[in-house]
């Protein structure tokens, strides 16, 4: 799959097959993240890889509502930056790399929130990031067992040639 198509094609995956997910992609997915532009280059992220299924449990329970279905995905890339200045532009940048690569691997992922949420600190201690550390987002991915369509804004809609 080439990179336009990985784009063009993703979309959020909240339901998975129960197959792993081989460490060599998990590998490649978090490089992905890793060479996402940053500003000034400061690269200020870090990840934790989680694949043990009752950590999944742990993570999807301490999201609430808005990652149950982290307990059932092959694993959960967290997200983490370094508390810089454009710390949450960086990290968006390499949490839709993640999302992508992951989409390009044929894996479904969905960007759960970390930034600002009631449970990011738990998040934070209970893989022993440290305190300087945000987490931006955390990504559950797996094989894909729904493939949803949510309405998309038309191209014509949000692309104004010139002018706005
Ligand atoms: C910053 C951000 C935070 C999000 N947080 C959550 C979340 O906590 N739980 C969730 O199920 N989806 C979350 N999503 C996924 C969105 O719900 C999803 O991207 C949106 O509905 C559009 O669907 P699509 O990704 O399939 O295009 C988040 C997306 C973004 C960009």
């Amino acid at each position: 799959m080439n990179a336009i198509e990985a784009l063009k094609t993703r979309r959020a995956v909240r339901e998975y097959e129960k197959k792993p997910v081989t460490k060599a992609v998990l590998e490649d997915i978090v490089d992905c993240g890793r060479l996402a532009a940053s500003a000034r280059n400061l690269q200020p992220w870090d990840f934790v890889a989680v694949t043990d299924p009752s950590r999944l449990k742990a993570l999807a329970k301490a999201t609430g509502v808005h990652g149950p279905f982290i307990a059932d995905a092959a694993a959960c890339v967290l997200v983490f930056c370094k508390d810089t200045k454009y710390y949450l532009e960086d990290g968006s940048a390499a949490t839709q790399n993640v999302i992508v690569a992951a989409r390009a691997h044929g894996l479904g992922s969905c960007w759960v929130a970390g930034d600002k949420k009631p449970y990011a600190e738990e998040i934070r201690k209970m893989v022993g990031a440290p305190e300087m550390h945000k987490l931006i987002a955390l990504v559950p991915v797996g094989w894909p067992a729904e493939h949803p369509q949510p309405r998309k804004r038309a191209l014509a809609d949000v692309l104004h040639w010139e002018s706005f």
